[in-house]
């Protein structure tokens, strides 16, 4: 698999298929036993902690369950790790997180602790935190799942306003329809392997293999 900057590439597949497990282990947080992932042509050596961490730099990772500091408010949670773990000068930071609120569409509830949000605003807060990261590529596992249907809406033209600015994704998504319209590529996993992969109308509309036309004849129906 190999994913251009400024796109946008969606993992799609059936439960238990290793969508979250290629993420994870992009990160680090997964060992990987085999095969070996670049980025920007530097091969990420995951036995060196070193090579691990720059790679980590790279990319910020949001999962289903926003996980939220509930002790701190909107801001707290957007500011804390550049300020505390990068160590970057406070007014910057709080500066950038004005406008990444601002992105997400929170521009006015700096002040909130994540228990007066609803989960549609915590996981857009939660988008505004790893950007604030500055991450070159964001990893998006299934961010829409845990949501109301009503609020599912608004996290997704999130990510498309990300889109829209060039932000390189890799997005995990059982949202097809989304997924049909944003991807750049889209690619089909299925018990730890990919079976195919290219852009969305090929891997909706027309499926080569097997597994992947059953798979989408069973998702795609209802
Ligand atoms: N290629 C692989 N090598 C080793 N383990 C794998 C591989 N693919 C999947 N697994 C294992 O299979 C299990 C499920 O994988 P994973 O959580 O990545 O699935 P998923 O596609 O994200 O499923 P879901 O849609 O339910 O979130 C995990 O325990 C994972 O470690
Ligand atoms: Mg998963």
């Amino acid at each position: 698999m190999s994913v251009k900057k400024g796109e946008i590439s969606a993992l799609v597949g059936p439960s238990g298929s290793g969508k979250s497990t290629v993420l994870r282990a992009l990160v680090g947080l997964t060992p990987i036993t085999g095969g070996n992932i670049e980025i920007a042509g530097q091969t990420i050596d995951y036995r060196s902690a070193r090579s691990v961490r720059a790679a980590r730099d790279t990319m910020a990772i949001v999962f289903q369950q926003y996980n939220l500091f509930q002790n701190m408010t909107v801001m707290g949670n957007v500011t804390f790790a550049p300020i505390k773990i990068k160590r970057r000068p406070v007014a910057e930071v709080e500066a950038q997180a004005k406008k990444l609120l601002d992105l997400v569409g929170l521009g006015d509830k700096h002040g909130a602790y994540p228990d007066q949000l609803s989960g549609g605003q915590q996981q857009r807060v939660a988008i505004a935190r790893a950007l604030a990261l500055e991450p070159k590529i964001l990893l998006l596992d299934e961010v829409t799942s845990a949501l109301d249907p009503e609020l599912v809406t608004e996290v997704l033209d999130t990510i498309r306003r990300l889109a829209g600015e060039g932000m390189t994704m890799i997005l995990v998504s059982h949202e097809m329809a989304f997924v049909r319209e944003v991807a750049n590529q889209v690619v089909f996993m299925d018990r730890g392997e990919i079976i195919e992969s290219g852009t969305p109308r090929e891997i909706f509309d027309n499926p080569k293999t097997d597994r992947a036309q059953d798979f989408f004849s069973k998702i795609l129906r209802h």
